[in-house]
């Protein structure tokens, strides 16, 4: 190759990336070689961060400061997500990958996949099905699922929508009629596994769900009634009946 051709060629390429639209991207864009695409069906996803994207582009904003927020300046949340990038994958040649077997034995049960559906607060914020539709998701996948304490669905018509019990996670009330009341109640659906959290006694501070709540112009009583969003858990079905 001449110099004369390198530099014409040179000049070509520069000419395509100017008039191209990838030429808009930020350069962290660049760097991950993402293509500018909004996704309109979950059927399009490519990846599990496409749905990111959309949920944010879809939601409520406070709905999604609620999904997306850590606490503290989202210190941990952040950290997590990096240490996460330090894992690699180590392949493994010349094995028989014809047939994978990510299967788990888990309390006598045995799930397709080790990935299960963390203890998350209202999925009807997301999906007008709430846990319900959550259950289905699982119920294809042959996944674990654990139903929050705080969920907008009962247990029992999650369990119906699953096929099965699901675990349950457990907010200890702090009336131990209500523990008894309450965990009688969720036995009674099979439940095999009751997880207790032990980590948020005193509330949390998550900046980035106040930001975004802030940007929220719709009246949330319409839907929460009166009184702060998420605050009054008499309207939650699991605390149905609890004094
Ligand atoms: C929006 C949201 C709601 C959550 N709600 C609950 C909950 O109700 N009960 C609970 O024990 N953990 C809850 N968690 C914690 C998760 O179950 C999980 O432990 C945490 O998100 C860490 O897992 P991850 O790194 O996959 O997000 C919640 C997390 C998020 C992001």
């Amino acid at each position: 190759m001449t110099p004369q051709f390198i530099a014409q060629n040179r000049r070509k390429f520069l000419k395509f990336l100017a008039a191209s639209p990838l030429a808009t991207l930020p350069a962290s864009a660049w760097q991950n070689q993402l293509v500018p695409f909004e996704m309109k069906d979950a059927k399009d996803a490519i990846s599990v961060a496409d749905f990111e994207e959309m949920a944010r582009r879809l939601l409520p904003p406070a709905h999604w400061g609620y999904m997306a927020s850590g606490v503290d300046d989202d210190r941990t949340y952040r950290a997590n997500i990096d240490g996460y990038k330090k894992i690699e994958l180590r392949p493994r040649r010349l094995v028989d990958v014809s047939k994978p077997d990510l299967k788990v034995d888990l309390f006598g049960k045995t799930y397709d996949s080790p990935i299960f559906i963390c203890p998350t607060g209202g999925h009807k914020m997301f999906h007008p099905e709430g846990e319900v539709a959550t259950g289905r998701a699982a119920k294809s996948k042959n996944a674990l699922q654990i139903l929050s304490t705080v969920s907008s669905t009962s247990i029992e018509d999650v369990t119906q929508a699953r096929g099965e019990p699901v675990w349950y996670q457990l907010y200890v009330p702090s009336k131990w009629e209500n523990v008894e009341t309450l965990v009688r109640r969720v036995e009674a659906t099979g439940t095999p596994v009751m997880a207790v959290t032990v980590d948020l006694l005193a509330g949390r501070n998550t900046e980035t769900f106040r930001r975004f709540r802030r940007q929220d112009t719709r009246d949330c009583t319409v839907c929460h009634g009166p009184g702060e969003p998420g605050t009054n858990l008499a309207e939650r079905p699991m605390f149905k009946g609890l004094t």
